[in-house]
């Protein structure tokens, strides 16, 4: 439960939404609220349609986060030294926080967070079309959290004022964790860049297969993103998708020159009239067809989920049954008291 969403002092005209009978009239006051910039919390009113899609893209961030463990877990055994491994699994257990915090954020919106879990491992919800791409060296680790968490990074600040409450508060947790989560990548890829050339190739590598998906994080293009001018309205979504890709296009480039690495793109240019750097066209193909299923590793992710929720099925009978048993204990010690 999410329990500190659910009573925020100084929010004092929660009443106001919840009271009114008249359809019209809470609509209004939520509208009000959307204008005013105010938060709405789990005990308000509100459209079905917010409700619904607040749903979906807290899941979808959820299921993300959780799915992103898997191809850096890859390297948990594999690191090359024991303070490499401490702060990568860190890291790992970090996401699978993050994971925990959303769905507990989608539980407090009446969504079942089993009805969740099962429309991901039915194939059925999305999530980040990123993590479907494979780990092949230790540079695929650093070039994670340097450009993929990174961009995670560039996508959530602005959610950290998102209109609904619990989400808003959980991403600020969330972003603080990430951008230690960027740091130790590109520490990782520093060192490595300081190493042999075999060690700069390998990194050189990661970062031209890995720079163009990353780009793809921020979604398809503002003409071709459906739902943006909606969730903008609603407060859920504060800065569009080619915004946030050119923010991190600007911001990155001059880290890549710090790291000593060619970003992939013969198109990347410096643009003095817009003052931006310019860049190549994507392939949204690629896009379409990795979110759709058929990435290089869709498959495999999707298994190790699955596999990894039935084998956690004894963990969940047992605290069930560890839960019942206090209360009936509970129950007992009462009726004595009595
Ligand atoms: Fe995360
Ligand atoms: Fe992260």
């Amino acid at each position: 439960m999410y329990t500190q969403s659910l009573d925020v002092p100084g929010h004092a005209d929660s009443a106001q939404i919840a009271a009114p009978q008249d359809d019209e009239v809470r609509q209004a006051a939520f509208d009000a609220r959307m204008s005013a910039d105010g938060k709405i919390e789990p005990q308000d009113w509100m459209p079905a349609a917010y409700r619904k899609t607040l749903v979906r893209q807290i899941s979808q961030h959820a299921h993300s986060e959780i799915v992103g463990m898997l191809p850096e877990g890859n390297w948990i055994s594999r690191a090359p030294s024991l303070k490499r491994k401490a702060i990568l699994l860190a890291k790992v257990q970090d996401e699978g926080g993050h994971g925990l915090y959303l769905y507990s954020a989608a539980e407090t919106l009446d969504a079942s967070r089993d009805d969740l879990v099962d429309a991901l491992h039915s194939g059925k919800a999305k999530y980040s079309s990123i993590f479907n791409y494979p780990t092949l060296t230790w540079a695929d680790v650093g070039v994670i959290g340097w450009l993929v968490d990174g961009a995670a990074i560039m996508n959530q600040i602005p959610l950290c004022r998102c209109s609904y409450g619990p989400y808003a508060r959980a991403m600020i947790r969330i972003c603080k964790e990430e951008s230690f989560h960027q740091r130790q990548g590109f520490d990782a890829l520093l060192a490595m860049m300081r190493g042999t050339d075999a060690q700069r190739a390998m990194v050189q590598d990661a970062v031209d297969r890995w720079w163009f998906p990353v780009l793809m994080m921020f979604g398809p293009p503002d003409a071709a993103s459906t739902n943006s001018a909606q969730t903008m309205a609603w407060g859920i979504k504060r800065i569009s998708n080619d915004d946030l890709r050119q923010k991190f296009v600007d911001a990155t480039v001059e880290q890549a020159r710090v790291l000593g690495v060619t970003l992939p793109d013969p198109g990347l240019q410096w643009n003095a009239e817009r003052a931006h750097y310019d860049y190549s066209p994507l392939d949204w193909d690629e896009f379409w067809r990795v979110i759709n299923g058929d990435g290089p590793c869709n498959r495999e992710r999707l298994a190790t989920r699955v596999k990894a929720h039935e084998d956690g099925v004894w963990v969940r009978e047992a605290a069930l049954a560890h839960a019942a048993k206090q209360a009936e204990r509970e129950a007992g010690e009462r009726r004595a008291a009595a």
